[in-house]
């Protein structure tokens, strides 16, 4: 069995693991990384515990801290295991799906376009505060039915829970759980929730009048004749804002940096928006947003020829499997023409997949469309003095800022 010393909640050394994990995926399927915690590295391992379904591995053991425990009603979906996770996923896809991620589509067209606007001819600006960070906020809360017009500090919240210790540790030093440790943003979503509410009870049984948006949805969406208590639609609501927000802008970021440091690249995704799809998967696929998984063992087992005992830790390396080089050949390198550039396991994959995957892939690919359409090849150029620099979350992968040059003249006349 191999043994190293790597921590994965160590923003540093995880997102700058890319060696090691492809020394560690030749050794075997998982490695003993220290502090009773196990990295599986090789895709078909990770596939196969997330196909688990809380049967040897639980998700309830897996993203908090040791020994931290979370009321089952505060419980995000990925802390959640079978049965409860059945029920409550069922209840929010019959409310959050592709049909509403469609119907999201000409708001995330003109969202995009408005804060392209925003950036001046002339002027340098760092894209991800002006773009990349803002456009899925604004479209996750409009979908969700909040007010557009806070989606800046929901946005400001949403960025200071996830860089607290709050994920791991669900309290802070102000206080238990999401509203001790958030108690205006805490308040801010009940506010809104009884907002929806009123806006249901005043819509009474006319055809037609019931509010369209999640929330409103959600508040009444029942599985087998039973509904989402208040408490449950609170913790879905938090896990929605917080799951859609860092990891797409992450997506945006990667994309972006791809294409303002390989111009070939970019000329041939401009020539042939075909090729936009494959572009996303590969950035999905080679900078996954999101690096690992972490599940906690229930019953003794091995992964590959590695013994996992009861109360272990085990992450599921997803970035690593997404470079596996028995399933993606020459995995390091983008290649947009990738036949099984979608099989990456950066949304996960099984009963716990990403359900803002396809709110996600549409938001990149309106995104691109619409920078494409604004701005002419060249006209934005990345700082020459700039170096990549991640963002501060541990299990994240992005750039944390994108200063460009925009061209004096750069704009053009209709899409692509
Ligand atoms: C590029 C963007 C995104 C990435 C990389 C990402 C990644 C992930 C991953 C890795 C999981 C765990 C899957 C598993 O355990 O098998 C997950 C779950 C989840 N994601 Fe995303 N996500 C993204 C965007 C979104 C968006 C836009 C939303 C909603 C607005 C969202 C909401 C969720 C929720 C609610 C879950 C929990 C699902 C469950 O446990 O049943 N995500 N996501």
């Amino acid at each position: 069995m191999s043994e190293v010393f790597f921590d994965p909640f160590d923003p540093e050394q995880a997102q700058n693991a890319w060696p090691l994990l492809k020394e560690l995926r030749a050794r075997g399927a998982a490695a003993r990384i220290g502090d009773g915690m196990y990295y599986v590295t090789r895709y078909d391992a990770c596939r196969e515990i997330l196909k688990d379904n809380g049967k040897v591995f639980s998700y309830n053991l897996g993203f908090r801290a040791p020994g931290v425990v979370v009321p089952p009603e505060d419980r995000l979906l990925g802390e959640m295991d079978a049965p409860q996770h059945t029920f409550v996923r069922r209840a929010v896809v019959s409310s959050f799906n592709t049909v509403a991620v469609r119907r999201e589509e000409p708001f995330i067209y003109r969202s995009a376009r408005a804060f392209l606007e925003q950036i001046l001819p002339g002027s340098t600006v760092d894209l991800v505060s002006s773009f990349t960070r803002p456009l899925p906020n604004t479209v996750t809360v409009h979908m969700l039915g909040f007010p557009v017009e806070d989606a800046e500090q929901i946005a400001t919240w949403s960025k200071e829970v996830m860089e607290s210790e709050y994920p791991a540790m669900n309290r802070t030093a102000r206080g238990e759980g999401f509203a001790g440790a958030f108690p205006e943003y805490w308040q801010y979503i009940d506010e809104q929730m009884s907002r929806c509410r009123r806006r249901i009870e005043e819509a009474g049984d006319v055809p037609g009048k019931a509010p369209d948006d999640v929330v409103s949805r959600l508040l009444v969406a029942e599985v087998d004749g039973q509904r989402l208590s208040e408490r449950q639609v609170h913790a879905v609501v938090e896990n929605l804002l917080l799951g859609g927000f860092t990891t797409t802008s992450q997506l945006l970021g990667n994309l972006l940096y791809t294409l303002l440091t390989d111009t070939p690249l970019e000329g041939r995704v401009r020539a042939d928006p075909s090729l936009v799809p494959g572009l996303v998967e590969e950035s999905l696929r080679v900078s996954p947003p999101v690096l690992f998984i972490p599940v906690g063992c229930m019953r003794d087992t091995t992964v590959g020829e590695t013994r996992v005992a009861v109360g272990e830790r085990v992450i599921l390396g997803t970035a690593s499997a997404n470079r596996d080089e028995t399933v993606f050949e020459e995995a390091d390198t983008v290649d947009v023409e990738r036949a099984n550039a979608d099989k990456h396991l950066t949304f996960g994959f099984g009963p716990h997949l990403c359900i803002g995957a396809e709110l996600a892939r549409t938001t990149a690919r309106i995104a691109l469309e619409e920078l494409f359409g604004t701005f002419p090849e060249g006209a934005l150029t990345l700082d020459p003095s700039y170096s990549f620099e991640n963002v501060s979350t541990y299990f994240e992968c992005g750039p944390a800022r994108l200063p460009v040059a925009v061209a004096p003249s750069p704009r053009q006349e209709g899409a692509l």
